[in-house]
């Protein structure tokens, strides 16, 4: 939700920073825009425009080395050129990008009546109130000081956005520039910010995705802290005081946030799966022991002591969160919860006595998630945080962190994170089993082994895509497609639907299969196909009759079946490999590469469907 993408160094920062929100444009790709500072000019060089990346041009003409830029996914004010980022103040002297909300935007622009305002944006404020900061600080717009000439910069800047952020309200990653130096100054709220540390330049971005391909080493903000990026060197302010900035080092390379040859990220990354299963369960399973270890720490007794699991999360996450919460009340016997975490405040934590939240979180980021998650915490739970994002706000306020290991995810709608939640989410349910004493060495084992064998199993399904191409095809043009499926199946036929609607932009609708007679069956015709996930861990017998119920109103059935089904006749059947109760997992690989060839054959918009983003960072 918004990218950010910064550079301070000795090269040309156009290009680079271009380059940066290319990789970032999944956070957002409604308008985009930069700002570049030329030695020895009072104003910055300002390019904006409403569209994509690719229809905004680099400023030829001024030799940058320091320059910001972002790529916006919109909150406040359509995406149009003036609502575009970086905002400036009057003078075009500073230029602000801003990832978030302010929610306080008007009661600030208030007390700014001297100010022109050009966007109908939250985030021009920003600009506004640092440049009355920097007057009141006696810096002129070329940097010097009105008095003798010799202000520094980003101390005044610095100073700056410490002051104008303590006014804000709301949620904020901020990146300034000013045309007095070659200097950032970022600072964040709840909203992500990683830096990158180069020989000799300094790096910025929303996501490290962008920061990949220049430096593996980076220092991830966390709130409230402000940064100054200068040629070379960053220095970290918390509190008002320079800290040592703990540096992480990246261990996946550049070419794993590339598309590898894939047309798009989405498909790419469908075919990941299987090595994304192997790094998320590889060193974490021993199947002869019939254990899982998940390098976290539980106080002694409180596994058997727990009386409910709640899975906070959203969209896919939430799915996955379904289909976790069936492993842990099947193979740990414990009561578990999922919930839309917006609907958190409304249905959640009422008891959170020996409750574990967990919010399950590809991105770390989910606003909503983040709030349910405070929320279980304020309330008394344990909390936990499912990510596939080191260093991501979840991994910081939960109490522990438990990483997916799926690798970046580009494309904007999760597909192989999926996979990968449901499978470290079942090693935690295997785990909390056999500690409550709830599973036995025997039955954790076969689990194991099923989860083992699913890289294989995954592998069998996109050796099949020809085929799920050609089905995908042929139903192109249905009226709307309804999924269906029982128990693990249940949250995979909601999850195909989600697919399917977010990249085709066709109706679809995920059902348990017992729900279809009870009302749904009044939208069934000859032009809505039904797929069904008939395979083990979803009651495919019973579904099967279901199935009949369509097809008698003349609907197309396809199903995904283990291969052993009685009576009943399918008009195209895709059959998974044994993967007892994973097989829904599965299964949802052809659900995602159905969704996948229907929105191509349309020629959508795959890897950044409209209206939608990566990492939704509001409410
Ligand atoms: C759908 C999709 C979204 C996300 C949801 C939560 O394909 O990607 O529904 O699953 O926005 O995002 P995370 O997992 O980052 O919290």
């Amino acid at each position: 939700m918004c990218g950010i993408f910064g550079y301070v160094g000795d090269e040309s920062a156009g290009p680079i920073v271009y380059r940066g929100l290319e990789t970032l444009e999944y956070r957002g790709y409604d308008s985009a825009g930069l700002a570049l500072r030329e030695d020895g000019t009072e104003a910055l060089t300002i390019a904006k425009r409403a569209g994509e990346v690719d229809e905004l041009s680099v400023p030829e003409g001024p030799s940058s080395t320091c320059a910001i830029g972002h790529t916006r996914w919109s909150t406040h004010g359509p995406p149009t050129d003036a609502n575009a980022h970086p905002h400036t103040d009057c003078a075009n002297s500073v230029a602000v990008v801003h990832n978030g909300i302010v929610e306080n935007h008007e009661q600030l622009a208030a007390d700014l009546p001297d100010h022109e305002f050009t966007s109908e944006t939250d985030t021009e404020v920003i600009p506004h109130l640092l440049e009355e900061t920097l007057e009141s600080d006696g810096l002129r717009s070329d940097g010097g000081s009105q008095a003798a000439g010799t202000t520094d910069v980003p101390v005044a800047l610095r100073r700056g956005v410490e002051s104008v952020t303590d006014r804000l309200d709301g949620s904020y990653a901020v990146a300034a520039v000013h045309a007095g130096s070659d200097c950032i100054v970022a600072t964040r709220q709840e909203s992500p910010l990683v830096v990158g540390h180069g020989d000799d330049a300094s790096y910025l971005a929303s996501d490290v995705p962008a920061l990949v391909e220049h430096t593996r080493d980076v220092t991830y903000l966390e709130d409230g802290d402000v940064a100054v990026l200068q040629a070379g060197t960053v220095t970290v302010y918390r509190d008002g005081t320079v800290i040592e900035p703990e540096i992480s080092t990246i261990d996946w390379d550049a070419e794993a946030a590339q598309k590898g040859g894939y047309d798009h990220y989405m498909r790419k990354e469908i075919h990941e799966q299987p090595s994304a299963l192997r790094q998320a369960l590889g060193s974490r399973v021993d199947v002869n022991a019939g254990t899982a270890s998940l390098d976290v720490d539980f106080p002694q007794g409180y596994l058997e002591s727990i009386q409910e699991i709640q899975l906070l999360a959203m969209g896919t996450s939430y799915y996955a969160g379904r289909y976790a919460a069936t492993l842990f009340e099947s193979l740990a016997d414990v009561r578990a919860t999922p919930i839309m975490a917006s609907e958190y405040s409304y249905t959640g934590g009422r008891d959170p006595w020996r409750t574990l939240s967990i919010a399950v979180t590809q991105s770390g980021e989910t606003a909503d998630t983040l709030g349910a998650l405070r929320e279980a915490s304020a309330a008394g739970a344990r909390t936990m945080g499912v990510t596939n994002t080191l260093g991501s706000s979840v991994t910081r306020e939960a109490d522990d962190a438990l990483f997916i290991r799926a690798g970046p995810e580009i494309g904007v709608a999760a597909t192989k994170t999926f996979a990968s939640q449901v499978s470290t989410l079942a090693l935690l349910a295997i785990a909390v089993g056999r500690e409550r004493g709830a599973l036995s060495a025997a039955a954790a084992r076969e689990h194991l082994e099923d989860l083992t064998g699913l890289p294989g199993a995954i592998q069998q399904v996109l050796d099949e895509e020809d085929r799920i191409r050609e089905t995908a095809h042929e139903l192109a043009d249905s009226d709307a497609f309804f999924f269906v499926g029982r128990e693990y199946g249940y949250p995979v036929a909601l999850e195909g639907a989600l697919k399917l609607k977010e990249i085709s932009y066709d109706h679809a609708e995920g059902f348990a299969s017992g729900e279809l007679k009870h009302g749904p069956l009044a939208l069934v015709t000859p032009e809505t196909p039904v797929l069904a996930v008939l395979t083990d861990g979803a009651h495919p017998q019973e579904t099967l009759n279901n199935v009949a119920e369509v097809q008698a109103r003349g609907a197309p059935a396809i199903g995904v079946t283990s291969g052993t089904l009685e009576g009943g006749t399918l008009d195209e059947a895709f059959e998974v490999p044994d993967a007892g109760i994973f097989e829904p997992l599965v299964a949802n690989v052809y659900f995602q590469l159905f969704a996948y060839h229907i929105a191509n054959a349309k020629g959508r918009s795959i890897d950044k469907p409209r209206n939608l983003a990566k990492s939704v960072t509001v409410e």
